[in-house]
């Protein structure tokens, strides 16, 4: 399966690397000194908002929240319900990654919420220029959401 497909970018029309910009620029206020591994997040909005978010750690380790359910979180209790894209930006400490951080299966599941799953982008960075484009649906297929409650 081609998943570095770029073509999605214009397709959806997703503003990419504002995206990911927006996504390093949070991943700067991370607050992760138990893992040393940080993490930036940028969803957009039906509306074409963005809204940004870092992993917030705790010393009693279970309280701690990703990057993107940050976002995800601050997006929601600002009223945007509808969301079309994430930016992830992530990697141990130090300056730049030279990695792609995926979601992890709990912020797959609460993106998966508040989008489509069929058209939702995820987007892992390693900066403006290097990235891959997933649809949430190719990293959580099968999956259960709000339709299945609809009884
Ligand atoms: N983390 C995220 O922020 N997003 C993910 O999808 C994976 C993990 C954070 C949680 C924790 O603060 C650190 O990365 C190491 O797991």
């Amino acid at each position: 399966m081609e998943n570095n497909n770029k073509n999605l970018m214009e397709v959806n029309n997703i503003p990419v690397k504002e995206l990911i910009k927006s996504a390093i620029e949070a991943r700067k206020k991370a607050y992760a000194p138990y893992s040393n591994y940080l993490v930036g997040a940028a969803v957009l909005t039906n509306e074409l908002r963005i809204y940004t978010g870092c992993n917030i750690e705790n010393a009693a380790y279970t309280p701690s929240i990703c990057a993107e359910r940050t976002a995800v979180n601050k997006a929601v209790s600002e009223g945007c319900r509808k969301l079309k894209a994430i930016a992830i930006v992530g990697g141990p400490k130090d300056g730049l990654t030279d990695q792609y951080a995926f979601p992890c299966g709990v912020c797959r599941q609460v993106l998966r919420e508040f989008a489509d799953s069929n058209q939702f982008i995820v987007i892992v960075a390693k900066n403006e220029n290097d990235y891959k484009l997933y649809r949430l649906n190719e990293l959580l297929p099968e999956s259960f959401g709000p339709e299945n409650l609809n009884y």
